[in-house]
């Protein structure tokens, strides 16, 4: 079968889309071609269903996904450009990485930009998604609808928040259940016992958190007047409000350093 989609770069992120493809079925592997520059496993198993490594003819290209780090876009895009039909979608999962640098290598072709966590591969992520034209904005849906929560954007300015406080943002939710172990690891919890408390105990939050969505009501349902809770909250609340402020501006200060070419 002839390639409609094409993924550039299969490394975390771009291994993590092609796993939620395979897993929900809502690309066939047959339409998918892939460029990598070394062997990945996930590639591999995708080729044994379909896709097709390396593929030489690009004539069929409908929608181009580039999974490459921002500081390889460019040279990968100069060789790509003139290969894919100019009425091809190029969706971009990259961070900083803006919509007009990006026309001056790909023309007029439609411009997406989506910033999707790596739960991608169960079909559990989320995306911030912007799209330059409804063509753009359909390809966001059929790639990505399947396996994100998505979160359009009317402004692209708007990706680079999301990049550093949901693309980022995962890694921030690891750090918080390490950290939330350590503090039980430090009074006679083994590691085990540490981990497996904290990461059940946030997991069980975020769920409930999904059937309602109201974290205010929810840590009040636990806080009770003079309990154990609201104590430790004293504690949390004003610096977790500030750090992950700061935490945000920093990822966005980075943001904008690789948007910039750093
Ligand atoms: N990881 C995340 O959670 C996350 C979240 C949101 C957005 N992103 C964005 O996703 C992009 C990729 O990040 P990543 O974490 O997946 O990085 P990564 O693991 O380093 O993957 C990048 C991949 O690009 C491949 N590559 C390099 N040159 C190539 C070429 N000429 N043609 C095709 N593929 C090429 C590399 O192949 P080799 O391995 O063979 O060198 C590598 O596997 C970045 O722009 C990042 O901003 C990542």
């Amino acid at each position: 079968m002839s390639v409609r989609t094409l993924l550039v770069g299969c490394g975390r992120l771009g291994g993590a889309i092609l796993s939620g493809w395979k897993l929900t079925g809502s690309v066939p592997m047959a339409e998918i071609g892939i460029l990598t520059p070394s062997r990945k496993a996930v590639a591999d198993a995708a080729a044994a269903d379909g896709a097709d490594l390396s593929p030489r003819d690009m004539s069929s290209v409908e929608t181009v996904v580039l999974a490459v780090k921002p500081a390889k876009w460019r040279a990968v895009s100069e060789d790509l450009a003139s290969q894919v039909p100019v009425g091809a979608t190029l969706i971009s999962v990259m961070a900083a990485v803006r919509a007009d640098a990006m026309a001056e290598v790909w023309g007029h072709r439609p411009i997406a930009r989506v910033m999707p966590t790596t739960a991608v591969s169960q079909a559990r992520g989320v995306a911030a998604t912007w799209g330059s034209t409804s063509q753009a904005r359909d390809a966001i849906e059929r790639l990505f609808g399947p396996l994100a929560k998505l979160v359009p954007v009317e402004r692209e300015a708007e990706i680079d928040v999301a990049t550093a406080m949901s693309g980022s943002g995962a890694a921030f939710a690891y750090a918080f259940v390490r950290a939330l172990a350590r503090a039980g690891i430090a009074r006679g919890l083994t590691d085990k016992q540490a981990l497996d408390l904290a990461l059940a105990t946030v997991a069980g939050a975020v769920g409930k958190l999904e059937m309602q969505p109201n974290p205010d009501g929810l840590v009040a349902e636990v806080a009770s007047p003079g309990g154990t809770t609201e104590a430790g909250l004293r504690v949390l609340e004003p610096s977790l409000t500030q750090l992950l402020d700061r935490t945000v501006a920093a990822s966005l200060e980075r943001v904008e350093e690789l948007s910039l070419g750093g």
